[in-house]
């Protein structure tokens, strides 16, 4: 080894090896090849490989916005754009060829640029940083990802309508803690879903107007001094607007959180839909079943028959928690501008879209498929207690205060609960008993379609409001399609 390596001053021969061996982008400054070790912590390209086709794109932007600013000239400017042309191919035909010493995506292009075009490889980087750069690639990537969840997102909604509509007047019962609460409708609880799922667009469609900002032409942190043509890179780009502050521009992943954060409400809906098919799958339920084709068995019990896939819904939004938690406590503590811990942003971002995509799409075909059995559902809501408020509002449309008929009717509840009986096992002159305002309308509350009728309340069960419902659903989902389209 020579004194000059030992020292740690590599010889000018020395550095030229060692940028021969790794080709790195910033090899200039530094003296000695990079450790694999730390090439190996530190690359990102396993995962920011799926960001290839937005880098090119960027690139192609920028590259013909320096050729209109004249910093390239046309054949200069035709020889990189051929080139990048070619590695997008090569990156759609999945035969892009990654090298060991590139450190993410955007250094493996340019590599494989300089492989392809020659030392005019070397004029693309004018004006321009990694870190606008791949900022701009993610940006491009999220509009898309939020685009894509937008369509899955109107796709379930359109899927739990669709369901809804079947069963609009089907009556079930309604829960609080778990217990039989009120008789509500199938229609009714599976429109709830649509209501959740509609917010989750809104906020992704706010998501995707967070994303549309070009960062590009914000260079390292501080601009440029050359003119950059910004607004025509957007233009180009599709970008709305341009971000109006460079280091902002750099260090802002506030995006990634929006859609981060968007997703895991998402996933946490899904989890709670999900919960509700395993419930409802279960014998004690028994209100709907799953076709063979949508179910897993156990490799123990013969006769098992479980529904997985809603359990890694409700599973799968754990990980996406905690891929916005993840995402939060790498930002939280930078200083402006960009640091290294940025890179760090894409993994939970990705995981969220993939996980949520996914969780959405599955749902989907199994809201599709799922057999709901309307029977148990009319005769687990034709429980006479579920009618226990109807009475006393029955006595409180007798001018009986609701404080008074509550303790009424709920001592008539005790009495016939220790009596082994039900409410619908009263005649007339057993509720007059307890409170002379009773008629005879009391022994006719018992009819679940009847209670569902009752309930007609803007925002009700009843089947008129579902019928509202069932408009406004369609309006949502047409709204979730707009967002998709980027409206
Ligand atoms: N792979 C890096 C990332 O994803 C690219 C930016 C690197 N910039 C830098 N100055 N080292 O954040």
């Amino acid at each position: 080894m020579s004194s000059g390596a030992r020292s740690g001053v590599a010889t000018p021969d020395q550095r030229a090896r060692g940028r021969a061996r790794t080709a790195k982008v910033w090899a200039g400054r530094l003296s000695a090849p990079t450790s694999e070790r730390v090439e190996t912590y530190t690359s990102s390209l396993a995962v920011d490989r799926r960001l290839g086709a937005d880098d090119v794109a960027g690139s192609r932007a920028h590259a013909r916005m320096l050729r209109g600013i004249g910093v390239l000239t046309a054949a200069q400017h035709r020889a990189i754009d051929a080139g990048l042309r070619a590695i997008a191919a090569e990156l759609s035909s999945d035969v892009f060829a990654v090298s060991p010493g590139d450190e993410d995506i955007h250094t493996a292009v340019e590599r494989r640029l300089f492989e392809l075009a020659g030392p005019v490889a070397g004029m693309l980087h004018t004006g321009r940083s990694r870190n606008d750069q791949v900022a701009t690639d993610l940006r491009m990537w999220a509009r898309r990802a939020c685009t894509d969840l937008l369509v899955a997102l109107a796709g379930l909604q359109e899927t739990l309508l669709t369901r809804a509509a079947e069963h609009r007047t089907a009556p079930m019962p309604g829960y609080t803690h778990l217990q039989r609460a009120q008789v509500v409708s199938l229609a009714h609880h599976l429109l709830a879903y649509v209501e959740m799922f509609a917010r989750d667009a809104v906020r992704l469609g706010a998501a995707r107007v967070a994303s549309d900002e070009l960062p590009l032409g914000s260079g390292a942190l501080a601009g440029s001094t050359l003119p950059l043509d910004r607004d025509r890179v957007a233009d180009e780009l599709g970008f709305g607007r341009i971000a109006a502050n460079s280091m902002d521009a750099v260090a802002d992943r506030d995006f990634a959180v929006d859609i981060t954060s968007a997703c895991a409400l998402t996933m946490v809906h899904c989890s709670r839909l999900g919960e509700e098919l395993v419930l409802w799958s279960s014998a004690e339920f028994g209100f709907a079943s799953l076709p063979d084709s949508h179910a897993t068995g156990s490799s123990l019990m013969p006769q098992k028959k479980n529904a997985d896939v809603a359990e890694l819904a409700r599973g799968r939004s754990g990980r996406v928690v905690g891929d916005l938690v993840a995402l939060l406590t790498v930002l939280k503590g930078l200083p402006l501008t960009y640091n290294r811990d940025l890179q760090e942003d894409k993994e939970p971002l990705f995981d969220a879209v993939d996980t949520t995509l996914a969780t959405l799409r599955m749902l989907t075909e199994v809201i599709s498929v799922v057999h709901f059995d309307i029977d148990a559902m009319r005769q687990a809501a034709s429980d006479p207690a579920l009618q226990a408020t109807d009475v006393a509002e029955l006595l409180v449309a007798g001018g009986v205060p609701f404080r008074e008929a509550h303790s009424i009717v709920g001592a008539v509840v005790a009495q016939t609960v220790a009596a082994g009986r039900t409410l619908a096992d009263l005649d007339l002159a057993e509720w007059r008993a307890a409170s002379e305002r009773f008629d005879a309308s009391v022994v006719r509350l018992f009819d679940p379609d009847a209670a569902l009728r009752r309930r007609d309340v803007p925002g009700g069960p009843g089947p008129r409001s579902v019928t509202r419902q069932l408009t406004r659903a369609r309006a949502l989902v047409a709204r979730t399609r707009r967002a998709a389209a980027g409206g």
